[in-house]
This record gives C-alpha cells, structure tokens and sequence, in this order.
C-alpha cells in the first residue's frame, strides 16, 4: 500500500468516527519559541488537550509533518531519521480507552489488513503518580488479543511527555511481529533486535507534569499517533523505509550517479535531502543558530556525503526535483516551491563546497600525522583549529574521525568554542573573527538595526530604556529592552518611522577603539560594562547611535531595506521584546 493510500485511510477512518480532519500545522512551529520544530502531531494541540475549546470540536485528525534531531547521527543505519509524517487522531475530553482502542484495532486489522496475531501490546505498570493501567489491557482482550501478547512496562517506555514538562499520560504501544527468528527466550517488544515494530502509540493525556509533580488535567484526552513511513515500509513488506516508494527513487538516482557506493552515505543524504526540502518549504533558512543551524547541518552533512561517494555537485539541483516529484503526492505545495526550494539549498551547498574542499584536504594532513605517531585521539585544538581557520564545522570533522577510527572527545570540543564564544562576547573586532565567522550578510544588517533601533527607543520611550538582550537570525531580529508598559500602536509606529527615517538617510557607521573609560564617558550605550575589556571597540552610526560593541555592521544604514516591527511583547518583568524583521 502506497503512503498516500494510508495517509487517505487513516483520515477517512477516522473521519467516519466523526473526527473534524485539520490542516497540518507547519513544520516550524508558529508560536512556540521553546522548541526548534514540530516534533508529534499533539504539539499544536497543546492548548485545547490543557482544556481550551477547539473550533473544530472534541474529536480531530490530521497528518502532522514532523522533525526530531536528537537521533541527526544516527540516520544512515536502516531505520533511523529525522523528519517524518505523523498520522494522529485526538479526543480532547470526548473518548477514552475503550473508543480509542477499539477504533485503533478496527483500523489496522480491517482498512490496513494487518493480521490480529501479528500485533502485540503493551501497556502501563503502575508507580506511585499513575495505578497500573488494567482497563487497557482489558479494552485489549476484549479486541481479541490474548494475555500473552499484552506486556507490561513502566514509565520508560509506557508513558508519554514532549519533552520536561506539559500534558502526559500512561500510553498503550501496538508492534507489529515482523516474523524474524525470537533473539532469545526473553524477546519481547522492549527489545531492539528489530523482530517488533512499533507501530501506534495511544497516549491517554490526563495528567499535566509541572515542577517535577504530576496532577489530573481538567479533562481525559486521548493522542495518538501512527508514524507513516514505518507503516509504509511494513505494508510494502520492505526491511527498511529507504526501500520504499518514499525513498527509493532517490537512492537509486543517487547509486547511479555515484563513483563510488556506500550505503549509509546514500542514506544519509537521502534522508537529509528530504527533511531539508520540507524545512526550506516551510520557510526554515539555513543560519548559524537553532532551526537554522539544523539546515545548515543537514545540507552540509548531506554535501559531504555527496562528496565522499563521488556524485558531482552540480547534480543537486536534479536530485532535489527529483525528491520533489516522489514527494508531490503527498505535499503537492512542494511544486509552487520547487524554484525557492532549490535555490536555498543549493546556494548553501555552494558556500560550503569551498570550505569543505579545503578543511578535507586538511583534515587528510591532520589525520596523517596522528596516525604516523601512532595516536589514536585527534587533539580538541586540532579540530577547533580547522574550523577557526577554514570554517570547518566540528561535527564534520568529528564525521570523517570515525571513518578514519580516530576518536575525539567532542565535549572537549564543545568546551572550546564556548570559551571561544565567550571571548568574542567581549568585543574586541579581532576576537569576534572567529566567533561570527559564519555570520552572512542579513545577521549582519540585523545586527546593525538592533542598534537603531535601541536608539528610536530611546526618543520615542525615554532615555532609561536599555538593551536587555538580542537575538539575531538570517530572516529576523529580537530584541528585549527595559520598559514598564506595553508599547502603544502609537509607539510602535514612531520606532519604526524614526529608523526607516535613519535608513533612508543613509548614515555612515564608523568603528573606533578606544580605552573602555573614554567610551563610556563619550556617552557610548553598552550592555554589561564588566564584561568588555580594557581597549573596546566602539560603533558609531551618524549622531543617532553609539554602542560598544565587536560588531561587524555594515557601512551605511540605506543597506537595511525597510524595517519592520512584527510583534512586540512582554519578555519578563520589566522587559519587553520586539520581533521585527528587514524588508
Ligand atoms: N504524542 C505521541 C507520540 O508522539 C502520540 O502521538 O508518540
């Protein structure tokens, strides 16, 4: 059965059950700062399962498309990857157990056909916060499935909460037996030996962890949620998901076009190129920080795959339509995307083909000579070194240590660029090389325009607002500043006038260093006075502005185009923050 047919079934099904079906929500989640992307189909729905009133009712079902990182190192064995689509179905306070499990079963063994003896359950033990899940496995025999096949295990793998704290309950998992031989007289569906599947997980949300305790929610949901492509891959009667219609095309493309063949290398940029694709179609933009960072890996990682095997780069661009044609059943919005969608990811691949060619021949000199001393460890410095001085990213020098069997300590690593990251803090111009090495062209033009507009605050407000904090990515600006009330539309619409005044006047930034006592007594704004050295570096833009800061800024302020201010909010006490972005 092809995705498609499920995805249609599952909605259908479920539908027919008087589920409202919604839209998926983006991949990058709309108002929600805490996390990088949508991760489970119930992460939208976070507000209606605490007890708000959803418009569509009690009983929703949608195909949520999702993307989880922490397993980014893993993708390349046969089962691991990072975006995948969620097939969900939701009773917000309406059904519980028994309507659940009963709808779950009919499902998989009448529209999918999958045989009841080849599904096994499990079910919640029972600890202090939550008794033991008894009706469960009850609604389960009553389905048909006999004792043997219902197990028991505590809150590793039979409870369910995106990530520290929110709404979570006990849940109910389905595997599917895919026949393999037992591992041995313990086998069941804990284990990893790959004999069971899990296949659908019923959440049974009537719990709210906070501050480490768990309390009852106002009402009793249900969250479920059936990942597409491991059904798929089960229904096509395949090992792994690259060997479905999913992605086999892609793989096979990429075998003949490549010198050379790796498996893993195939599947890793396969499983990249998808995930980067649907993060670019949801307007997601390669950056140096958070989601953007996250593209930013998962093209480099997939570049330099492309690389190693021997397909040429130029062939990207085919690749990506290629991907786009086997995807467009299932997200046709892909194809008004396509000319967008491969200029961004081409274009970063691009800015790292120079960068890897050298840091790889480096890297080569490296590994050399550790290995001609008879080490086994390549040095933090080392790959710390060659990403000061080639822009080599750590994690694709800590990629080709294991090819080469050298190890690295990666927490040592990681140690040295915090250190690295907090001399740049500091200001001076020299330092900040390294730190913001990356930094392209519309941080830098939002990084001038924190400046403005630290300054239009200070006219429009009063002279005691003060920068609290910032943020910078390549498509917008935050910035948090000392402020007791909210800013009035009035406000807000004379900040923006007065810096796309100073735009338009396109004034000079000019950069002077000078000793940190002369700055500040020249009247220079600056955030943490202690933490800046003796000698600082002090930024000018016309009269308007005077910071202390390392910069880089750009030269004049008519390079910013227009500026805008899409949200203005409280931060925390005392501070507010406005998001606003460059046109
Ligand atoms: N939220 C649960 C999961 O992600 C069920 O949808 O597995």
């Amino acid at each position: 059965m092809k995705a498609i047919e499920i995805r249609n079934k599952y909605l259908n099904f479920f539908k027919n059950h008087n589920h409202k079906i919604i839209p998926s929500a983006p991949l990058i989640p709309e108002n929600d700062p805490s996390v990088l992307f949508t991760t489970a189909g119930m992460q939208p729905l976070v507000p209606y399962l605490l007890g708000q009133k959803h418009p569509e009712g009690t009983r929703l079902t949608d195909y949520q498309k999702c993307l989880r990182t922490n397993d980014i190192d893993e993708v390349g064995d046969n089962r691991h990857l990072t975006y995948f689509e969620m097939l969900g179905n939701w009773s917000l306070g309406d059904y519980f157990k028994e309507e659940s499990i009963a709808m779950s079963y009919e499902f998989l063994t009448k529209e999918l056909g999958i045989p009841s003896e080849k599904i096994s359950v499990t079910c919640f033990k029972g600890d202090e916060d939550c008794p033991r899940d008894t009706l469960t496995a009850e609604c389960w025999k009553k389905q048909g499935i006999p004792d043997e096949r219902i197990y028991f295990y505590g809150k590793d793998d039979n409870w369910w909460i995106a990530g520290e704290e929110g709404p979570c309950g006990p849940d109910t998992e389905m595997f599917y037996d895919t026949g393999k031989e037992p591992c041995g007289p313990d086998c069941q569906p804990s284990c990893d030996c790959g004999k069971y599947v899990e296949i659908w997980n019923n959440v049974f949300m009537e719990y709210l962890k906070k501050d480490g305790k768990y309390t009852k929610l106002s009402q009793q949901n249900v969250d479920t949620g059936l990942g597409l492509e491991r059904m798929t891959m089960l229904l096509e009667g395949k090992q792994t998901p690259f060997d479905t219609e999913i992605f086999k095309p892609i793989m096979d493309k990429i075998q003949e076009l490549a010198k050379k063949d790796d498996i893993a290398s195939r599947r890793i940029i396969t499983e990249h190129l998808r995930a980067s694709i649907m993060i670019v179609a949801d307007g997601g933009r390669p950056s140096n920080i958070d989601r953007g960072y996250i593209l930013r890996r998962l093209i480099r990682r997939m570049t330099r795959q492309m690389n190693k095997i021997e397909v040429d780069l130029k062939e990207l661009p085919n690749l990506i339509a290629l991907n786009i044609e086997t995807l467009k059943e299932l997200y046709p919005e892909l194809l008004d995307k396509k000319d967008m969608i491969t200029e961004v990811i081409v274009t970063e691949k691009d800015k790292f083909e120079k960068t890897l060619v050298r840091g790889e021949r480096e890297f080569s000199k490296v590994v050399e000579k550790i290995k001609s001393q008879g080490k086994d460890t390549i040095d933090s410095e080392n790959i710390f070194k060659l990403y000061e001085t080639y822009g080599f990213p750590p994690e694709v020098s800590k990629d080709l240590a294991e090819e080469n069997e050298l190890k690295v300590n990666m927490e040592e690593v990681d140690k040295l660029f915090k250190e690295h990251q907090e001399k740049s803090r500091q200001g001076s111009v020299q330092k900040f090389k390294g730190g913001l090495a990356g930094t392209g062209e519309m941080e830098i033009k939002y990084h001038t325009a924190t400046h403005l507009l630290n300054a239009a605050l200070k006219q429009v407000i009063n002279k005691d607002v003060h920068q609290k904090g910032s943020n910078i990515t390549a498509e917008r600006m935050r910035f948090d500043f000392s402020c007791d009330h909210k800013l009035t539309d009035e406000e807000k619409k004379q900040t923006e006038d007065l810096v796309n005044k100073w735009i338009k006047e396109d004034i000079n930034v000019t950069v002077e260093t000078m000793k940190k006592e002369d700055a500040i007594k020249s009247g220079a704004e600056c955030m943490f006075i202690e933490k800046y050295p003796d000698d600082v570096t002090v930024y000018s833009i016309g009269d308007v502005s005077k910071e202390l800061c390392g910069g880089p800024h750009v030269k004049h302020t008519g390079e910013l185009g227009h500026f805008k201010i899409i949200k203005e909010e409280a931060s925390s006490s005392g501070v507010r923050r406005i998001k606003a972005i460059l046109e």
